[in-house]
């Protein structure tokens, strides 16, 4: 190709099956405008309605497209100059972006700009660059500009002009050197770690996938031959472990009771012919370790899934397994999370089989299911994100919380409730959503916003129970804001307002809204303007009493 400006996207499009018209660049009735864009519009249905009224001719099912044809019309009504089209066009977006537009109006010239989603510009000697990511550009320069959210770029061959999208005031910018700037090359170039540990997820739920199944099995012949086998963590792990309950208890087809840890000396009738399963991040958690060394002490076998290698708690353990999902830098556990989940849940196929439940065909089936939450995780955080952005930045003003969930739904509403509560400081709490009519349903008004983790659909009992629960909220004037996935239609107006994650098997629905939980989460945080990476009074690892 000819010309010294260009665009290209190298992922596919979030919104619309996979076809060619759905691929980007995206453009305008007349292709004078082409625009790729990572992110979502969240507001793309209102908009992409309004421009076809004004005569826009939509060629694909993207969200993006909206961009093109809302800076077409924006020139069509008389904006002077290309950039006050793009920077009206802009101010009507809603949810999170990165994008850059190029127009035969304005040749030589790239516009961009970044809400949320990583934007980064690349310095050249005789060509500057835009991408998402350092590595985009890495081989052709180390100078780079970092733009923040709210920000855009007039980008050229020679030059470029940093600007805040509200005020158009030039915002001076400092050129990082790459190798300088560890801190944010690490970073991704996400604004948190908090979001890009989120973001690393497909790629930690494709580590646990590969470990072997061996070491998954060693544990499931632990917790066999034991007599109790208990799973213990604390905090965020302790949550795990409770959700790990229901997967040994459905595959494995035994109970084994989550203890948090800071308990299990109190509690835990533990002894020689007993084990205990712990579960840690930092594999130096004190109440973990003291859990296990008491366990130790009555002669109980001990295994533990850590994400920190070489900790105290790997070398504690009879039986560690490491579970690869790279370091978690944010205070708040995300991915290690996620991860830990996810291997409970093979290590309960592997119990499964040793008991004869289930066979080999059916865990290879399961093995190939779980392969696909990545790619689920990626179509929940490239599409749904938008949503949950509009929703944190539409109720910041709500100060309680109640998250409501049965089944393992339950304790992934403990999970969502916990990561509220730690990033943002308002109150959250997770609950059964059984539980809620046996007292906590008299909180209820409108100053409580509650949460239904819905179940998937195929879940029939559990689903019928869980709508109830949602109706009894909403009977008593208490706003419901549903987490339900797509083909759902049994939940379909149920809720005051609504999150629609993909479509999912119950094997995988669980997973999808933790994720769910963490974006709302992370966006009331940066809404609030707290200190997502390094919330107040929490530290990484606990290593006290
Ligand atoms: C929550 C969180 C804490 C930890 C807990 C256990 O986001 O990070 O609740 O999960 O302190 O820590 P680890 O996993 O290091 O044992």
């Amino acid at each position: 190709m000819k010309g010294l400006v260009g665009i290209a996207h190298t992922r596919w499009a979030t919104h619309g099956g996979v076809t060619r018209e759905n691929a980007h660049p995206h453009s305008d009735n007349n292709g004078r405008i082409a625009v790729v864009h990572n992110g979502i519009i969240s507001n793309y249905r209102d908009l992409r309605e309004r421009l076809e009224r004004a005569g826009a001719i939509f060629r694909s099912e993207t969200d993006t497209e909206v961009i093109a044809h809302l800076i077409a019309h924006r020139l069509a009504q008389g904006a002077g100059e290309f950039e006050e089209a793009f920077v009206a066009a802009l101010r009507e977006l809603e949810g999170t972006f990165a994008l850059a537009v190029i127009s035969v109006d304005a040749p030589g010239v790239i516009f961009c700009c970044k809400r949320e989603s990583p934007l980064i510009i690349g310095l050249g000697d005789d060509a500057n660059y835009v991408g998402s990511d350092f590595n985009a550009f890495i081989e052709y320069t180390r100078q780079a500009v970092i733009l923040e959210d709210g920000e855009y770029a007039v980008v050229t061959r020679q030059g470029y002009a940093v600007k805040n999208l509200r005020t158009e005031e030039s915002v001076p910018k400092e050129v990082t050197e790459i190798e300088w700037d560890v801190e944010m090359a690490r970073r991704g170039g996400y604004p948190h770690y908090m979001l890009k540990e989120i973001y690393d997820q497909p790629a930690t739920v494709q580590a646990v996938l590969r470990i072997p199944r061996s070491d998954l099995a060693g544990v499931a012949r632990m917790i066999l031959g034991s007599r109790h086998a208990f799973l213990g963590g604390v905090g965020t792990t302790y949550y795990v472990a409770a959700m790990g309950q229901y997967f040994f208890g459905q595959f494995g087809g035994r109970y084994l009771p989550a203890v948090s840890t800071d308990e299990f000396p109190h509690l835990a009738d533990v002894g020689p012919e007993d084990c205990l399963v712990a579960i840690s991040q930092s594999g130096e958690t004190y109440d973990t370790l003291t859990a296990v060394r008491h366990a130790k002490s009555r002669g109980a076998k001990t295994a533990a899934i850590v994400n920190v290698m070489g900790s105290s708690l790997v070398r504690a353990v009879d039986l560690p397994i490491l579970q690869g999902s790279g370091p978690e830098i944010c205070v708040i556990s995300t991915k290690a999370a996620m991860s830990q989940a996810v291997l409970l849940l093979l290590a309960s196929l592997e119990l499964g089989k040793l008991n004869g439940r289930l066979e080999e065909a059916e865990i290879l089936r399961l093995r190939d299911e779980v392969d696909s939450l990545s790619d689920r995780i990626s179509e929940t955080l490239n599409e749904r994100s938008g949503f949950l952005h509009t929703a944190a930045r539409q109720h910041q003003q709500m100060k309680n919380w109640l998250y409501l969930g049965r089944g393992v739904y339950y304790p992934a509403a403990l999970e969502c409730a916990l990561k509220m509560k730690e990033v943002t400081y308002l109150h959250a709490e997770g609950m059964s959503a059984g539980f809620l009519k046996h007292g906590t349903i008299s909180l209820i008004d409108e100053n409580m916003y509650t949460i239904v983790l819905m179940p998937s659909p195929g879940e029939k009992e559990l689903h019928s129970l869980t709508r109830s629960s949602a109706e009894e909220v909403r009977a008593r004037g208490g706003f419901v804001l549903g987490f339900r996935f797509e083909g759902d239609d049994a939940s379909k107006g149920l809720f005051s307002e609504e999150i629609v994650l993909p479509r999912v098997s119950s094997l995988l629905a669980p997973f999808l809204h933790l994720v769910a939980g963490q974006l709302l989460a992370y966006f009331l945080a940066v809404a609030l303007k707290r200190d997502v990476d390094r919330p107040r009074a929490l530290a990484k690892s606990v290593t006290v009493a």
